[in-house]
């Protein structure tokens, strides 16, 4: 396969070691530890295009970023990026590449070298930009399974590290369950509790209630997550409650949905065989929807503080 063939979404420009540089000139070693170990942590970050003003939104860069660096720390990996890098790294790519639509970055870091599996440098950092909206069927919803496998565990792999690595314990489920005739997953923890999805958190809503998983039940403590918990408190009699959630109530949940950065809301209608509101986007995640919506993009005015525009 040539390169040419890997092109993705008519992106022209990366941002590779602090260079924006020719799609063709993003590569790195095959005998860096990124490569053979995995070692690469990163954040998936969406950028919201408004139409009205013509301008581009980058959504809660300042949370991604703590996030990146708690990430690096656990990693080992000695830099630390600050806030107002990341956004202008964002930006640059995206008025490089003039982009004028909704995307999603992955901002990473990886140990670069050819150094041993305990090397811990020199540290790259990379960006990569797709033209993209969630991967996922929101309108309709998804059909899940309970994976049998289960979630890495905070004592061996915890997916509170960003880590490209942790990704494959993800898609070893994922390609279970498509093999199986779903569109995704549903982790459980080695507690048996439900953790989350192969790339997202997950709610679900019961007597009229929005309840996720604790940040203990070895889940990625996702940005949506919280923006969904903040929103919902503004929105509902109701807030959020975090605790921890039993297969069984899967099963029984009035709505339940996934949440993330680039699944965006995602209803889930269908877990194990068991319809969720008669195979039907609910009520709750359809209004949580269109407020997030609202939110990311900036067609309220609330929460501005969680946007950053791009051109303006
Ligand atoms: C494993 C996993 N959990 C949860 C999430 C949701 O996190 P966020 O809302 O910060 O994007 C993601 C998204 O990238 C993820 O990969």
């Amino acid at each position: 396969m040539s390169r040419r063939e890997w092109k993705t979404g008519e992106i022209e420009y990366l941002f590779l070691n602090g260079d924006i540089v020719p799609y063709e000139k993003a590569v790195i070693h095959i005998f860096t530890p990124a490569y053979r170990y995995g070692a690469m942590v990163f954040e998936g970050i969406r950028g919201y295009w408004n139409e009205e003003i013509k301008d581009m939104y980058l959504f809660r860069v300042a949370e991604h970023c703590k996030r990146f660096n708690q990430s690096l720390k656990m990693m080992r990996m000695d830099i630390e990026i600050k806030e107002e890098e990341m956004v202008n790294n964002l930006a640059d790519l995206v008025k490089k590449n003039e982009i004028h639509q909704t995307v999603h970055f992955i901002y990473s870091a990886y140990v670069d070298g050819d150094g041993p599996m305990s090397s811990r440098g020199p540290i790259g950092t990379a960006i990569t930009v797709r033209k993209t909206g969630s991967t996922y069927d929101v309108e309709n919803g998804i059909r899940c399974s309970v994976s049998n496998w289960r979630r890495n565990a905070d004592d061996s792999c915890p997916m509170r590290i960003k880590a490209a690595a942790n990704y494959q314990n993800s898609r070893l489920a994922l390609l279970q369950a498509k093999q199986d005739g779903y569109d995704s997953t549903i982790f459980l923890n080695h507690n048996g509790k439900v953790s989350e999805g192969p790339g997202a958190c997950l709610f679900i809503v019961r007597e009229g209630r929005l309840i996720t998983p604790p940040v203990t039940s070895d889940i990625l403590e996702g940005v949506t997550r919280d923006t969904i918990i903040r929103l919902s408190e503004e929105m509902f009699n109701n807030p959020a409650i975090e605790r921890p959630i039993d297969r069984s109530e899967l099963y029984i949940a009035e709505e339940i949905f996934f949440c993330g950065s680039g699944a965006e809301i995602v209803p889930i209608v269908n877990v194990d065989g068991f319809a969720v509101n008669n195979e039907k986007p609910g009520e709750i995640t359809r209004q949580l929807i269109k407020v997030y919506h609202e939110v990311v993009t900036g067609k309220t005015p609330d929460h501005a503080a969680w946007r950053t525009a791009v051109y303006a």
